[in-house]
């Protein structure tokens, strides 16, 4: 397997084994940082930051000054020709024919991948607007694999907003990728996306269990950590978690036992009932994950302040809890209210080292795309993420992807950018946009195959009619709106309402 040449922009684009060897080598950058200054000279990396950053931009560019190359940046839309109106895919053009590789945080979800589309040189997503992070993802599995050896089995809660905080997104699905058990707490109205959830359902094969749907008496009194558990439950998961029997409980059943071990969300692997006591005598929390609100991904200052007054925070008095004993605390920085200066000198504190690891870690990946190291990755270790070849929908019919924030909503972009989706269901019909993985469920389609040359067929249906699910995915025509039909000159057939 050979990194050289490859883009970085979603934490999919590295296969388990690639994050192994990305680890393997960063331990030697950790530990001879002086001596890699031969690794990437006369290489130039650029360095684009478009939103505010410390660390990810700062250990980027040590990093290739260690490694011997050399930077060239740009922190400021205001001082580039983006101001002026150019689309990210020319200023990619661009750069590309000035830079080795590139390195770019932008507030437009999906612009990384536009960018790596454009540049002709690798390129590495450092943020993307609220959709992923996958550096950040790296320090932090990083981490935990420094304390911890595995992240298998680990009990893993995500804290904070986890709708608009990238890093989660990112590390989420890699923790799904490495078999941990993750718990999510978010304060209301900052709710992992739907579309994330749908991934790791999907992808990933996690079964997601809301302790919403649970009745009160059963969440009277639980543990403060209250969303979801999440486990691995594809056959295909469990033979690579062999400690997991196939014997099926009722969760019902079993709400007392939870209860007594002070754990408000289930625990969804496929136990026996002894099993299931035992498991949850070891109720602890391995990592707890912090995010700050992302404050400036809000609409409106009183959203903000009302967010805040919910907001959790994590605290010396918080980390007495028994099941916190042995935490690891991480935090992808900067942090704000939501995590006390009280626990800094704490041994389970683990954010200053996430943030040093940085260095190392891009020092790595940077040797890597740059081809001045090979990757060996031994087989065993690689992926069990099931790729899914799902068909794709790229026909301009009118239907956009409903995330104002996406790329391919931009007015510099829409002069080249067509509009692309994942089909990933068609029970209910489900596009996930290839840019920014926000989906949309449009109600109306029709076929290409029926009504070609034949002006009276050129009929639309509604898409969960049993008729319209026939239609081949090759000749879908898929509707934003049912005027949208219209207006293209189809009428409606006896299945546009049902
Ligand atoms: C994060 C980011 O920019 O997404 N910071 C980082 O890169 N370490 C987290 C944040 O800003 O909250």
């Amino acid at each position: 397997m050979n990194l050289a040449n490859r883009n970085l922009v979603t934490i999919d684009d590295l296969s388990n084994g690639e994050i192994e060897a990305l680890f393997s080598l960063t331990d030697e950058m950790a530990n001879f940082p002086n001596e890699q200054s031969g690794l990437c000279q006369g290489k130039i990396m650029a360095s684009l930051f478009f939103e505010p950053s410390t660390r990810t931009r700062l250990s980027f560019e040590a990093a290739m000054l260690r490694l011997g190359g050399r930077i060239i940046s740009a922190i400021d839309v205001g001082a580039t020709s983006l101001a002026k109106g150019e689309s990210i895919a020319d200023m990619a053009r661009v750069i590309g024919s000035y830079a080795d590789i590139i390195v770019i945080r932008h507030p437009w979800e999906g612009a990384a991948r536009v960018v790596a589309d454009y540049a002709g040189v690798p390129v590495i997503n450092a943020g993307d607007g609220s959709h992923e992070h996958p550096t950040q993802t790296l320090c932090d599995l990083y981490t935990i694999r420094k304390k911890r050896q595995t992240i298998k089995g680990l009990r893993i809660a995500l804290w904070g907003d986890l709708k608009h905080g990238r890093t989660v997104h990112s590390l989420i699905y890699a923790l799904a990728r490495f078999g941990a058990t993750i718990l999510f707490s978010n304060s209301p109205g900052l709710e992992m996306p739907e579309h994330v959830l749908r991934k790791l359902a999907t992808e990933y094969a996690y079964k997601l269990i809301d302790v919403k749907t649970l009745d009160a008496e059963v969440k009277r009194g639980l543990f403060p950590l209250h969303a979801m558990y999440v486990t691995p439950v594809s056959p295909h998961q469990l033979a690579m978690l062999p400690d997991i029997p196939e014997i099926s409980i009722q969760i019902k059943g079993n709400i007392e036992t939870l209860k007594k071990h002070g754990i408000d969300a289930l625990l969804h692997y496929n136990v026996s009932e002894n099993e299931l006591e035992l498991k949850l005598k070891r109720a602890e929390i391995d990592t707890l994950y912090m995010m700050r609100l992302q404050k400036e991904r809000q609409t409106s200052t009183e959203e903000v302040q009302e967010l805040k007054r919910n907001y959790p925070v994590v605290d010396k008095k918080l980390l007495e809890g028994k099941v916190f004993k042995k935490t690891l605390v991480m935090h992808p920085l900067p942090r704000v209210d939501e995590l006390a200066h009280d626990v800094d000198a704490d041994p389970r504190s683990m954010y200053f080292k996430q943030a040093a690891y940085g260095m190392p870690i891009r020092m790595a990946l940077l040797a890597f795309l740059l081809g001045a190291k090979k990757i060996i990755i031994p087989e065993k270790q690689d992926s069990f993420v099931r790729k899914i070849d799902y068909p794709v929908y790229k026909r301009d019919s009118g239907v956009k992807c409903p995330n104002i924030k996406c790329v391919s909503n931009q007015e510099t972009e829409v002069r080249y950018i067509k509009p692309e989706f994942k089909i990933v269901s068609r029970e209910p019909l489900t596009l996930r946009c290839i840019y920014c993985d926000h989906e949309l469920h449009p109600q109306y389609i029709a076929s290409s195959d029926w009504h070609e040359g034949k002006l009276e067929s050129k009929k639309y249906h509604s898409a969960d009619s049993h008729f319209a699910r026939k239609i081949k995915p090759e000749n879908l025509i898929i509707f934003a709106s049912e005027k949208g039909a219209q207006s293209q000159g189809f009428k409606p057939s006896i299945y546009a309402r049902q």
